[in-house]
């Protein structure tokens, strides 16, 4: 089990259900403060002035002249001094004064088995190295949230709650089999960690008892959309048995599922059906229901060596679960065989199935087959070449790529779209993500110049450059804490606490289209050589995850196909296209001036 994990691991499926399951309101419990990293600069709130000719300039490719005019007007209003503008600013800071992170006090989100323990035991003892960026430290507390957690669900706003942090940390993982969850102790009686064959023996013993599938799939219950699964639940630990159970579950370290096989693809195929099975793992005939979608991390390791893992979102990003992955990696390398003591049989967790449960079972699995069939996942292994091409061209790898999205997406639709690309805020406390707007007026300059066959190459490769540095410096804003989506939200919410009436300016057209990006897109960087993917933002969108490793580019590519206008595979063909493109057209005009 655990040599075809360390095989399967290098290409693997890493996903994250981020909006398969329908988002409502998370509670993160407590405010916590940065490990160790009580110097980490608070939050800024930026300028207001600033955010909003932002606004307005990220809103140029997007709207027509008379829209535009139209917004204009409603920001105007919206800054009058001492006006609405003003009043929400000053709640804001004062919001940031008081607090670690301002838009964390909102608190509502709408919307190897041995390499972990080298992580839990620096995560325990608050030593993981502190990471940089630009030469500033980054803030760790998202590694100290992943490990003992779980989502726990509200009939209205969820709850995070992490086991780590209290004095006792848990010591047992749960494995699930054939839908039947178990208790693994990682830890000998005398505090000594299992190992590695200890590990492997007590799976064998779990895969053994649990080969005949358990009637009813319970965690499927978990894949509900959240009220719905608030409701089951209270219906569920209302029996003592099950209320255990699944206090277990919650408390342990992670979960390990060990799925069934999934249905024969071909070549093909077989990368985006693992991406899917990693995401929601096919649906209630196959391993949905051998999942609990609200612990924060599950390794998945099928039959045939498959393997990857799926991670609720609640408490960190993508950047500490690709650490953990690539920890784990390179860890399982250097395993080494040790001698074996003993141990008791890992003991399962028993649920009681009334009536009421077996309903909301039911409900959940037709809803869970709806959504997974619903999912359109495109995985591209772009082989031709990776960070290594832009970079000998002096452009930034990572705007290269936003740029080849916004081409892809310009070539099938004829026009441009609103684009999300995450960026870091951990160089300040308690950070998350803010947006990078990839498209801008520089990106469609580009685009359209790349569909002008009249347009000489030099012109072409110039306005790429441009494109490319007009991305580098948003890129540079979000991460020094001036980008302008989170500020907007902020503002937003501060509205709904204060006043009576929203403000035009977020009943706008405008504000609408700014928020439903099409292009929902995020760079997992990571040294495994692993895709991460997730669902779209929008219903006539595409979730975009890549992974620009030196000399090629994973890109896993999801699309919903109750919409007709979008198609995951064809999109995947329009990306490889405009990536070979752009190199082409990079290589032509270096060699014509020569
Ligand atoms: N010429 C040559 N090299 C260049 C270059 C240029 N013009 N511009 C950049 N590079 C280099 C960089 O110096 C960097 O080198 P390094 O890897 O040796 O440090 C490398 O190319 C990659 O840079 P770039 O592609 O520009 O991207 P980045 O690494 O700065 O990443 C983000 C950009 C936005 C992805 C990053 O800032 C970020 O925020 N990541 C987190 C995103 C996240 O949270 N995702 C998960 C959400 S769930």
């Amino acid at each position: 089990m655990l040599g075809l994990l360390v095989r399967a691991v290098l290409r693997s499926g890493l996903v994250k259900p981020y909006h398969l399951v329908k988002p409502v309101s998370v509670t993160i419990l407590p405010e916590r403060s940065s490990h160790h990293q009580d110097n980490l600069p608070k939050l800024p709130v930026p300028p207001l002035r600033q955010t909003f000719e932002r606004y307005l300039l990220m809103l140029e490719p997007l709207l027509s002249e008379e829209e535009l005019d139209h917004t204009r007007k409603l920001v105007k209003e919206f800054l009058i001094p001492g006006g609405v503008g003003d009043r929400l600013q000053r709640s804001l800071e004062r919001r940031a004064s008081n607090k670690g992170n301002w838009v964390g006090t909102y608190c509502k989100y709408n919307k190897s088995l041995e390499g972990y323990r080298q992580l839990k035991i620096c995560v325990d003892c608050e030593t993981l190295p502190i990471e940089y960026l630009g030469g500033k430290p980054l803030c760790m507390d998202q590694y100290y949230q992943i490990l003992s957690s779980c989502r726990i669900p509200g009939p209205k706003r969820d709850t995070v709650v992490n086991h780590a942090v209290g004095k006792v940390a848990p010591t047992h993982i749960t494995v699930v089999h054939n839908f039947q969850f178990f208790i693994l102790d990682m830890y000998n009686s005398d505090g000594s960690p299992l190992t590695v064959d200890q590990i492997y023996m007590q799976l064998e013993k779990v895969w053994n008892s649990s080969l005949q599938s358990n009637k009813e799939p319970i965690g499927i219950l978990t894949s509900q959309h959240r009220n719905t699964w608030g409701k089951a639940y209270n219906n569920l630990i209302k029996d003592k048995t099950n209320k255990e159970s699944v206090r277990a579950i919650q408390k342990s370290i992670f979960t390990v599922c060990l799925d069934a096989p999934m249905p024969q693809m071909s070549e093909q195929r077989y990368q985006s059906r693992v991406a899917a099975q990693m995401l929601h793992g096919g649906g209630s005939r196959w391993n949905s229901g051998n999942r609990w979608f609200d612990k924060t991390l599950q390794f998945i390791v099928g039959e045939d060596g498959t393997c990857g893992l799926v991670y609720e979102h609640a408490p960190a990003e993508g950047p500490p679960i690709v650490f953990l992955v690539d920890h784990v990696v390179e860890y399982m390398m250097e395993v080494v065989r040790t001698p074996m003591t003993p141990l008791p049989m890992p003991p399962k967790l028993r649920f009681n199935i009334t009536p009421e449960v077996k309903k909301d079972i039911e409900s959940a699995k037709q809803n869970m087959n709806i959504m997974s069939h619903d999912l359109d996942v495109n995985v591209v292994f772009f082989s031709d070449y990776g960070r290594n091409v832009p970079r000998a061209h002096k452009l930034s790898p990572d705007a290269f790529i936003q740029m080849a999205l916004q081409l892809a997406y310009f070539r099938m639709y004829k026009m441009c779209c609103s684009t999300y690309e995450s960026a870091s805020l951990r160089m300040f406390a308690l950070g998350r993500t803010d947006t990078i707007r990839s498209c801008s007026n520089e990106s469609l300059k580009f685009v359209q110049a790349m569909e002008h066959p009249a347009k000489p190459n030099a012109e072409k490769v110039f306005l790429l450059d441009k494109a490319c540095q007009a991305h580098r410096e948003y890129t540079h804003m979000a991460i020094h804490g001036q980008a302008i989506d989170r500020h907007l939200l902020g503002l937003k919410l501060q509205a709904i606490e204060e006043l009576t009436s929203m403000p035009e300016i977020f009943m706008d057209t405008a504000y609408a289209v700014a928020e439903h990006p099409n292009l929902s897109t995020s760079q997992a960087g990571a040294k495994t050589d692993c895709v991460m993917c997730f669902g779209p933002m929008v219903p006539d969108g595409y979730g975009v995850c890549y992974n620009p490793m030196a000399d090629h580019i994973n890109i896993a590519i999801t699309a919903f196909n109750s919409c007709e206008e979008t198609h995951a595979a064809n999109f995947g063909r329009g990306v490889k296209k405009a990536l070979r493109d752009m190199r082409s057209l990079l290589e032509e005009t270096a060699n014509a001036k020569q």
